[in-house]
């Protein structure tokens, strides 16, 4: 089946600070947003890339990917998003064609995740899991709290055991009908799922996780842009 990837790029980027929208940021000198589309058509798979933009920002989105060299070989088409992450998502995938039966859904927030993640997320999903998410053992120890407000302490209610346990990352990819009928059925909740894959769970359907890597970090506060600059610096070397 032919592969579609899905891109938010609809995020304020609160937690990085004041600033322009998160995926318009520079890194390298290069916007991160586009740092993440080369990424996903790199993959030999894909061949269709959706990003989705901030509403007052698609003619914006538009022309910077126009104006960054991007091989024509693949479409890019720009849409809208919504409110939440869950919502541009649902947003992007109204926009993939239907001959396109399977779709990845790939923060712009992840702009250095290497292109053989994304291969092996479209590999898996095409060999036949109706859901798969790229993910890696945690390095801290967590613990389950009661939130209290900020700076108060917070009692601990358990620690689930760490081997267990996964920091997923994306791109996540889907059996294009399963994304589908979750974005149909799981109504959401103030913010929306942060996870794809977590509604497809709600569904009651199989999700399996495959090795992610470490350069497929979220560029989520300032000190993430510091390590993404670094990353791209070696790289570079
Ligand atoms: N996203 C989106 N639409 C929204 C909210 C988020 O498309 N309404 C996208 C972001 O652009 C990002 C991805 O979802 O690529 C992951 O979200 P996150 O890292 O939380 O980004 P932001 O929501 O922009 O950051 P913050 O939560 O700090 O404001
Ligand atoms: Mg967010």
């Amino acid at each position: 089946p032919a592969v579609a990837a899905v891109i938010p790029a609809a995020g304020r980027g609160v937690r990085l600070g004041p600033g322009a929208p998160k995926a318009l940021r520079a890194l390298g000198g290069v916007p991160i947003l586009v740092h993440a589309v080369r990424a996903l058509i790199q993959a030999r798979a894909v061949s269709l890339v959706v990003v989705v933009a901030p509403a007052d920002g698609v003619a914006e989105v538009r022309a910077l990917l126009d104006s960054n060299g991007l091989p024509e070989s693949k479409e890019i088409t720009v849409v809208a998003g919504g409110d939440s992450r869950q919502e541009s998502v649902r947003l992007g995938l109204a926009a993939v064609p239907d001959d396109f039966g399977v779709v990845l859904v790939h923060d712009a927030a992840r702009p250095l995740v290497p292109v053989e993640t994304v291969d092996a997320v479209a590999a898996a999903v095409r060999a036949g899991a109706p859901a798969v998410v790229p993910a890696l053992p945690l390095a801290d120890t967590v613990k389950e709290v009661v939130p209290g407000a900020a700076g108060d302490p917070e009692p601990v209610v358990a620690t689930p055991e760490r081997a267990r346990l996964r920091a997923v990352q994306t791109p996540q990819g889907f059996r294009r009908d399963v994304l589908a009928e979750a974005h149909r059925t799981i109504t959401a909740e103030g913010e929306g799922a942060t996870d794809d894959a977590g509604m497809v769970e709600q569904l009651g359907l199989p999700v399996v996780v495959v090795p992610g890597h470490e350069e497929a970090f979220k560029v989520t506060r300032p000190l993430d842009l510091v390590l993404a600059e670094a990353v791209l610096a070696r790289r570079r070397a």
